[in-house]
């Protein structure tokens, strides 16, 4: 069975990846604070980095990000460091060990501006959080040609993070406001994790988007969810975006599933 060293872990994705893989990859979990398993790295502390596990991996997946642009905006030092400088340090331990790396990166690269996106559009970020990741996959390219970068949309599903995705916002209750103006292929968590073995075995590298196939408004994607759940949609208020938010992110990647909710 393949090792694999897993970033990130307490994170929706992580977590995500650590239950559905565990029995196709022998996973080392990392998170910042550590417990449950998990190893402790707080990827900030030079201390912590220095000390990680020292066995040889087949696969490093980087699911630990500032994975949120207001976040990336109040502390943009730290997300900077996380985003862009980890990425770009761990392709290069990555390549220098050849091991396969797996790295994320987001729709948000994007302006929005000038749909579909594939592969090779051009990307515009709007936020401070599109740079941090835009350019951790310019230099993760650079750093190590073999390393596979997923570009992914919203992330919905169940998952076993103290973080919520936006199918859990809504499903709670907890997220009553959603967007008219915004489009974005929101993509099922369970679907994405579960594709990264097969995209290991067919040996993909370099960028690849893998999301819903569909765009849909926020809207529409919040009254389908609820309606599907048996939920009521009474309760949702429906408004344009504030300014400065890509718009139409429609993808069009190589990797795409028609399972929405
Ligand atoms: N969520 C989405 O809808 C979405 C959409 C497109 C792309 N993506 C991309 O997908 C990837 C995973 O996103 P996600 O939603 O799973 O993120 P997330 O839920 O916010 O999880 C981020 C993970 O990073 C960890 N982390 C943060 N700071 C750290 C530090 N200093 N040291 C060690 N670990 C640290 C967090 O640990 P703690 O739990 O300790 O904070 C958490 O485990 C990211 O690259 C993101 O950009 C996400």
């Amino acid at each position: 069975m393949p090792r694999a060293l897993l970033t990130g872990a307490s994170g929706r994705l992580g977590s995500v990846i650590l239950e559905d893989l565990s029995d196709v990859w022998d996973i080392v979990p990392l998170s910042r604070r550590g417990g449950k398993g998990a190893v402790k790295c707080d990827i900030l502390s030079h201390m912590d980095r220095e000390t990680l596990p020292g066995r040889n991996f087949d696969i490093v997946v980087n699911t630990a990000a500032a994975s949120s642009p207001s976040y990336c905006a109040a502390r943009p030092a730290e997300s900077w460091i996380l985003n862009t400088m980890w990425p770009r340090a761990l392709a290069e331990y990555c390549r220098g060990k050849a091991i396969q790396l797996i790295h994320f990166s987001t729709d948000l690269v994007y302006s929005g501006g000038t749909p579909p996106y594939s592969e090779t559009s051009l990307a515009v970020p709007m936020s401070f959080y599109g740079w941090t990741k835009l350019i951790a996959d310019i230099l993760v390219q650079k750093a190590d040609p073999d390393a596979l970068i997923v570009r992914t949309s919203v992330l919905c599903g169940k998952t076993g993070s103290n973080r919520a995705t936006f199918s859990e916002d809504l499903l709670s209750g907890r997220l009553n406001t959603v967007y008219v103006d915004c489009w974005r292929n929101h993509t099922p968590i369970h679907w994405l994790a579960g594709i990264l073995p097969e995209l290991v075995k067919r040996g993909e590298s370099g960028l690849v988007i893998a999301s819903g196939r569909y765009a849909q408004s926020r809207s529409a994607y919040a009254e389908a969810l609820l309606k599907k759940h048996g939920k009521s949609t009474d309760h949702l208020v429906q408004e344009y975006m504030p300014p400065n938010i890509p718009s139409r992110l429609h993808l069009r990647g190589k990797y795409s599933t028609s399972l929405i909710y």
